[in-house]
């Protein structure tokens, strides 16, 4: 049956770090959140251990951070908070090999992405408490922010409550890497999933790269320099968006053209209107029911052929030679 939970906001006053001290947190992975969350984790008074693969490139920079750095498996073996902070189609592979022969009970595991626990690539024991600490932003967002003396959003939930602290352990754990300074809502690892694959496919990064790379084709195929069509379609997106996040969808048309704004109004739902809205909800049923998960598990371990044949010819669209092009121009 589905949890619903109340709409709450966690704040730093609502959390308490004793329920990590006295732990070793042992992060898996050192790249876009490891390194954030460890360095915040550390700066918070708490002793972190890092787990990676022998040789890999990240235990140079760990080790030049000051962190100890042990191999995979031993660091699960030290840690009685385990982060699962490898990239998420391999922490089936991580999980089965070198994280659960080194599980005891007592033990907790943390997941920044519902992904794995929620679409069972990873079924952990029934023994352990299992938690989601999802930051809503980039790693190095996430530790500027720390550093400056804020923080960022983030998800908490809880799938396994074997100590009965489980939620707290998960505040303690926004606390330390600083989510609580900026409000912690609870979700499930269901909700968590679904809404983030949503998000990234359908709106921020698969939407919305379309929306520019298409608006800057046909501005280039319709005659107009290719500089310009970049200027137009996608230099601008940062003005647009920080005055969303400001002031709102409604604010970010008083603060545009009269002229913009009419033309927004009349053609907007022209380019997503109910057809796109209509396979948006086609994109969420396959999300819902697996059909994605199943399929980049098939091509991860299928040895990623489609998904490097489609990052080479993102990359080498027009538009990114212009890119750079005004970006040195500009920066
Ligand atoms: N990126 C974000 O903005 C963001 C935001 C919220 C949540 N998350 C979640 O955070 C988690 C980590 O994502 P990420 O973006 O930080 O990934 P990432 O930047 O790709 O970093 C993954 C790290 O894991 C290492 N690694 C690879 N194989 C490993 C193994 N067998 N054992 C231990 N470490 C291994 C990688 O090393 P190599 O690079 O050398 O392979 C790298 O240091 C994911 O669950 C993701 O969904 C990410």
């Amino acid at each position: 049956m589905r949890k619903n939970i109340p709409f709450r906001i966690y704040l730093d006053k609502h959390s308490d770090l004793k329920y990590l001290r006295h732990k070793v947190i042992s992060l898996i992975g050192y790249g876009n959140q490891g390194r954030a969350q460890a360095l915040n984790l550390r700066d918070s008074g708490l002793k972190v251990a890092i787990g990676l693969p022998k040789g890999n490139s990240d235990v140079k920079l760990a080790r030049k951070d000051g962190f100890e750095v042990y191999s995979t498996g031993e660091a699960a073996k030290r840690g009685d908070i385990i982060a699962m902070l490898a990239p998420d189609h391999l922490h089936k592979v991580i999980f089965r090999k070198q994280v659960m022969p080194n599980l005891l009970p007592g033990k907790t595991l943390v997941f920044a992405c519902g992904f794995s626990i929620h679409f069972q690539l990873v079924v952990p024991p029934e023994f352990v408490d299992v938690i989601l600490v999802a930051p809503h932003a980039p790693g190095r967002v996430m530790r500027e922010l720390f550093v400056g003396g804020k923080g960022v959003p983030a998800f908490i939930a809880v799938h396994q409550n074997r100590s009965g602290i489980a939620k707290n352990t998960a505040l303690a754990y926004a606390k330390a890497i600083g989510c609580t300074r900026a409000g912690v809502f609870e979700t499930t690892f269901e909700d968590e999933a679904i809404g983030d694959l949503f998000g990234e496919q359908a709106v921020l990064c698969g939407g919305l790269s379309e929306l520019l790379k298409t608006g800057y084709d046909v501005l280039v195929e319709g005659g107009l320099p290719p500089e310009n069509a970049y200027l137009e379609c996608v230099h601008q997106l940062d003005y647009i968006v920080s005055t969303i996040k400001s002031y709102g969808l409604a604010g970010m048309f008083d603060r545009i053209s009269k002229t913009a704004e009419f033309g927004a109004y009349i053609t907007g739902n022209r380019i997503i209107g109910p057809r796109a809205k209509k396979e948006m909800k086609t994109i969420l049923k396959e999300i819902k029911e697996g059909k994605f998960a199943r399929e980049w598990m098939k091509e991860y371990e299928g040895g990623m052929k489609n998904y490097n044949k489609m990052k080479r010819q993102k990359a080498t669209h027009p538009l990114e030679r212009i890119s750079k092009k005004i970006r040195m121009l500009t920066e």
